[in-house]
């Protein structure tokens, strides 16, 4: 019998391919991670199921990623190969979207004739109807500048029971010169508090436990909105509202930006019961010169003071950061004002990237400040040393202490052993034991190595 889905006003959907199989392939941030959970919605709806693998897949999506140049390089290899998935049956289809596809507009469909659908990250809702063009038309190009409707009116196949993204904010109005976000994720846009706390209340009801807060500057949340002229931040209103929501367990947010912290934001993660103890605070390079370069908004005292801020309102938070080493003109001075902060910080974790130019944003144009391959190497890997003994250390404190552990997968190496994550973020190893996955249980910790906790049940 066919079936009518709808989805929201916008969107109706006869499930037209029951019993199809589809899978998804993810490159990239936890954005991207996000929007293929939706794809998968989206799929689900118009009956298929997920296969184990794209080689028992008949429609295969690949969610690409642009951020630095090396993402770029592996999709046009991806392609290549999926020229042979593609042409070993007839009725495989291929799709391509995400923010390369968004970025290079015709160059995907330039270079992989193959593919059947390439879509951008604006117009995702509209994936089924591409399919469907493509199959009575042929292959399909549909990358739109405006945003067509917000992404999350479309529903999501989570990657886990428990744990779920809560996107509430698009886009990023800021203009790091680093950046291809902006360019491909268009501008900053908050979703209505109303529709963020009924996705959370969907949610919630249907097992989650934990949800992360999404956004490419979630701390600037609802500037946009103009709902009402209160002085208090709209991050931390929404914070306490989504506190409120009864058996929500965690709630946790990425990333934020370190120019936009509001000391009510950090009472908020304090204060609120099930805000987690840990705070993302994005150096990317301690010298206030290169800051300055990179038009992040701050200089090198001036983040230090919101790290002393953040430290002096809640002591034992879990910090953590990203930084790029060796964007355009970095001197070994300005390296070495980085490793002060990094020292000076005890940051739990540093994502660490080399710089990578991107077509389009300023710093690609800084050619003639390009920092040797071998100097960013060398610098990198001095970065690297030096925050894996901060990182272990930072580690060690949790040992003898007592915790909340949300019990989230397997491990990959042992099936007798349950991974999860405690308050603070940190990954925690714990024996399967009668342990559950979504069980919350009391835990000592009882040991740490370089990358994670081990854990007893109390
Ligand atoms: N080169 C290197 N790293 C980059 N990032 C963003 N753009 C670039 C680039 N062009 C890093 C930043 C950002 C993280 C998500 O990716 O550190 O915070
Ligand atoms: Fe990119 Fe800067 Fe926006 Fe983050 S804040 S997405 S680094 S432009």
């Amino acid at each position: 019998m066919e079936q009518t889905v709808k989805i929201n006003s916008k969107i109706i959907l006869k499930p037209s391919r029951i019993g199809k199989k589809y899978y998804v392939k993810t490159f990239g941030c936890q954005m991207n991670e996000h929007d293929s959970e939706r794809i998968s919605g989206l799929f689900e709806l118009d009956g298929m199921q997920k296969a184990e693998s794209e080689d028992n897949a008949d429609i295969l999506f690949v969610n690409t990623c642009t951020i630095r140049e090396n993402a770029d390089d592996k999709l046009y290899g991806t392609l290549g190969h999926l020229k042979k998935w593609k042409l070993e049956s007839e009725n495989r289809k291929l799709l391509v979207g995400g923010c390369a596809a968004q970025k290079d507009k015709n160059l995907v469909r330039d270079k992989a004739p193959w593919v059947d659908v390439v879509i951008g990250t604006h117009n995702l809702t509209n994936i089924i109807n591409l399919l469907n063009q493509s199959e009575d038309w042929g292959p399909v190009t549909e990358i739109i500048d405006e945003i067509e409707n917000l992404p999350t009116d479309a529903p999501s196949i989570r990657e886990s029971e428990f744990s779920a993204w809560l996107t509430i904010q698009i886009g990023c109005n800021n203009s790091c010169t680093f950046c291809i976000v902006p360019s491909v994720r268009g501008p900053e846009i908050s979703r209505r508090p109303s529709d963020v706390i009924n996705e959370a209340k969907q949610l919630v009801s249907e097992g989650v436990k934990e949800i992360t807060l999404l956004g490419q500057n979630v701390n600037s949340y609802g500037r946009d909105l103009k709902i009402d002229n209160k002085s208090r931040p709209y991050f931390a209103q929404l914070l306490e509202q989504l506190n409120n929501i009864p058996d929500l367990e965690r709630i946790r947010f990425t990333s934020p930006h370190p120019k936009d912290f509001k000391k009510e934001t950090i009472f908020a993660v304090k204060e609120l019961s099930k805000v987690c103890n840990q705070i993302h605070v994005p150096l990317q390079s301690g010298s206030s010169s290169i800051l300055s370069k990179m038009h992040r908004g701050y200089n090198k005292e001036r983040f230090i003071e919101k790290i002393d801020m953040i430290r002096s309102i809640i002591p034992n938070v879990s910090l953590t950061t990203d930084i790029i080493v060796g964007f355009p003109g970095e001197t070994d001075e300005d390296f070495i004002d980085t490793m002060d902060i990094v020292n000076y910080s005890e940051f739990d974790a540093v994502y660490m990237f080399k710089f990578s130019p991107r077509p389009g944003t300023v710093a690609f144009n800084m050619k003639q400040e390009f920092v040797e391959k071998k100097v960013i190497d060398n610098r990198f890997q001095l970065l690297k040393d030096t925050q894996t003994d901060i990182s272990e250390r930072r580690l060690k404190r949790f040992v003898g202490t007592e915790q909340l552990l949300l019990i989230e997968k397997l491990s990959k190496k042992n099936n007798q052993i349950y991974s999860g994550k405690i308050d603070s973020g940190q990954i925690t190893h714990i024996d399967k034991g009668d342990l559950n996955l979504g069980d919350f249980v009391k835990v000592n910790i009882v040991d740490s190595t370089p990358f994670y906790l081990k854990a007893e049940q109390l």
